[in-house]
């Protein structure tokens, strides 16, 4: 199975960063997708996707640190990080209200102008979304997105946010929020249309039950498989196949 969304290059795993590739691998994570959270982070990711076939990297600016971004200057910028053979999105892009590190409107501005550059290179986006999602939908609508479409990360919303995202012709990824205790992820899990979800850890961020609270790292993506699995009712088989050809179709991982 593939982890859509790792931060592997966090000084989290700068003691262990080998030993948790090879873990890996061990638990059946064939693919890893590196996202950059800011300029510094683009260089980290490309650098691990260098480093190892078996990782890819989605370059762009958080919108933490929305309030770095210099409009044309940071935009051309990030198009000459996204050349790179192995940059396959940009991204984690998008708007956090619940945080707000940096003003809305500039994580506004940083966010359009992103996606603007997405369009431009036809690579598909990774949507941060924090209490925001009337604003991004309108957003991704306002700027035609769906043009390259991409995914709504972490996904935590609703069953009908989940459709108007789908109807948009986005994905949403499913993480270890899935396997918490009454989380509502468990119902948009079980009836969300298959071919548009989408396994991410979102590490070291969020590690599935029974490792909550601990660093999470890509290995655990099998146990957010596992939950998917039971609450559809189907194998765990029928789970990575899927979730992985809507990998390797959105981020085109075959042709790169
Ligand atoms: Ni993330």
């Amino acid at each position: 199975m593939i982890d859509s969304h790792a931060h592997l290059d966090f000084p989290d795993f700068d003691q262990d960063r080998l030993d948790v590739i090879t873990r890996a691998h061990a638990a059946g994570v064939h693919t890893v997708i590196n996202i950059a959270t800011d300029f510094d982070s683009c260089q980290r990711v490309i650098a691990l996707a260098e480093s190892n076939p078996a990782m890819y990297a989605v370059v762009g600016v958080h919108p933490h640190d929305a309030r770095h971004w210099e409009g044309d200057k940071s935009a051309e910028h990030l198009k000459r990080l996204a050349a790179h053979p192995k940059v396959v999105g940009i991204g984690e892009i998008g708007l956090d209200y619940f945080r707000n590190h940096s003003p809305r409107d500039q994580q506004k501005a940083a966010f359009i102008g992103q996606l603007a550059v997405a369009r431009e290179l036809n690579l598909p986006v990774v949507i941060h979304n924090r209490n925001a999602f009337e604003d991004i939908f309108a957003l991704l609508l306002d700027q035609k997105a769906y043009e390259v479409g991409g995914v709504m990360h972490c996904f935590s919303e609703g069953v009908e946010e989940a459709q108007k995202t789908i109807d948009l012709g986005f994905h949403l990824s499913v993480n270890g929020i899935i396997t918490f205790k009454d989380s509502r992820m468990a119902t948009v899990g079980e009836k969300v249309r298959l071919d548009r979800v989408l396994l991410e850890t979102d590490c070291p961020f969020l590690a599935p039950h029974p490792h909550r609270g601990q660093r999470n790292e890509p290995a655990y993506v099998a146990v957010v498989a596992q939950k998917l699995a039971e609450l559809r009712r189907c194998s765990v088989d029928e789970i990575s196949q899927a979730t992985d050809a809507n990998v390797e179709r959105l981020f085109r991982l075959s042709a790169s």
